[in-house]
């Protein structure tokens, strides 16, 4: 006998089209199992009658939000030498947590852009498993990077020997990483292409690496099938990385003209993470952050506010990415209101969060919208966003791969 799918209806007042950007009234989704069969105006749609119904009455509807830069298996209580307290296997089960909270918050995929000894594979595994509850993961392991650089850890003095895992110098030993990344279960690659704000000694504006080291590094992870992203917050190394062919660049604060002509010219996607700057000038010091970084953070966050607002006017390919981790998991979608703040329309806001992260990672067949046919993860906030932005800090419902992971009264 055969066993008879699931049929869900979910409908609400509102529903976000983001493949149309536009608004749909009196809205519907029709799930089979874990995947979507209809979206639209309710009245237009066929309803079997053995489904169950939803109705979340004065909500709005949208697909499950992508957040392209978070660090589950960070802590943001403890930055500078608090985070030498912290071993591989504790990380691991703090990211358990924070895989909880994200999906939560209304983040049914994420990439984790760098996790030491892959404890984002095991986090991503065990989700898949079903061990464990979180969002969807696409997995970067350990991030790649130049000797002293910003993906190393620059700590502790020369005696200790300590540096991370990800450290390779030279087009071989790059391309050695991103083969050694893939086979314990990476799934996109992320390399730093300058310094960085929270790393010691480092400095924002100067790249790291060579053209020639980026080019072997990208050409290697896109020959096995893998999208890379690179951190980069000073001119040069941004440039240089999406001449070498990068499908993301991370923070992007100090930016030229140049870099934007380039970044529209290749379709590479910005992600930017505006908020976090807020956090780690306001709660930093007490997370440990060293006094240096805090230095570097009053020199780019309001530029890179800026240059948020000049990308968009621009038209570049920009994702939702909060670098969560560095700021309290849950907290992600504090990011949406300042990126309406910066320039952004609502709707655009909530397409750099589903269909544009779907298509960075070349998923759009089975996610970022609530097209016929996807995979049923979609999330809801009561009333209506494109009024209020600060509204997506209050996800009440959470439908994962057609399974409800939270479902409040909105
Ligand atoms: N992980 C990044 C770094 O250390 C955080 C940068 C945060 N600041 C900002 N304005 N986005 O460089």
């Amino acid at each position: 006998t055969a066993v008879l799918a699931e049929t869900t209806v979910i409908t609400a007042d509102r529903m976000i089209d983001v493949a149309n950007g536009k608004v749909v009234k009196q809205a519907a989704v029709i799930v089979n199992d874990n995947i979507i069969t209809a979206s639209g105006r309710l009245k237009d749609l066929t309803v079997p009658n053995e489904a169950t119904r939803i109705d979340l009455g004065n909500a709005t509807l949208m697909p499950g939000l992508m957040d392209m830069h978070v660090h589950l298996t960070s802590d943001a209580t403890r930055h500078g030498y608090k985070r030498l307290e912290v071993s591989l296997p504790r990380a691991a089960i703090t990211g358990v947590k924070h895989a909880k909270a994200t999906l939560d918050a209304g983040f049914t995929t994420v990439r984790n852009v760098g996790a030491p000894g892959f404890a984002d594979v095991a986090l991503r595994d065990a989700i898949n498993a079903g061990d464990v509850v979180g969002p969807r993961m696409f997995v970067a392991g350990p991030s790649l990077g130049v000797t002293g650089g910003h993906c190393d850890s620059n700590l502790l003095p020369y005696e200790y020997d300590n540096y991370s895992e990800g450290v390779a110098d030279g087009p071989w030993e790059v391309r050695k990483k991103v083969r050694r990344n893939i086979k314990y279960g990476a799934t996109v690659i992320k390399f730093c292409a300058t310094g960085g704000v929270l790393s010691k000694g480092t400095k924002v504006g100067a790249q790291q690496y060579t053209f020639e080291e980026m080019k072997a590094l990208i050409d290697e992870a896109h020959l096995r099938g893998l999208t890379v992203a690179t951190h980069a917050h000073g001119t040069n190394g941004i440039k240089a990385a999406i001449k070498a062919g990068v499908d993301s660049v991370e923070h992007v604060s100090l930016l030229d003209d140049e870099a934007i002509d380039l970044a529209k010219k290749n379709g590479t996607y910005f992600s930017m993470d505006i908020y976090v700057t807020e956090y780690i000038l306001g709660e930093g010091e007490k997370a440990g952050i060293l006094e240096e970084s805090l230095n570097k953070e009053r020199i780019v966050g309001k530029t890179q506010r800026e240059n948020f607002e000049k990308a968009v006017k621009a038209g570049v390919n920009m994702v939702f990415g909060s670098d969560a981790g560095v700021y309290p998991h849950g907290d992600n979608p504090k990011q949406f209101a300042r990126m309406v703040k910066f320039g952004m329309t609502p709707i655009q806001a909530i397409q750099a969060a589903t269909i544009n992260p779907a298509r960075l990672l070349k998923q759009e067949a089975t996610l970022g919208s609530l097209e016929k046919g996807k995979l049923a993860d979609i999330v809801a906030v009561p009333g209506n966003p494109l009024d209020d932005m600060s509204l997506m800090e209050k996800v009440g419902f959470v439908m994962k791969d057609g399974q409800i992971v939270k479902q409040y009264a909105m």
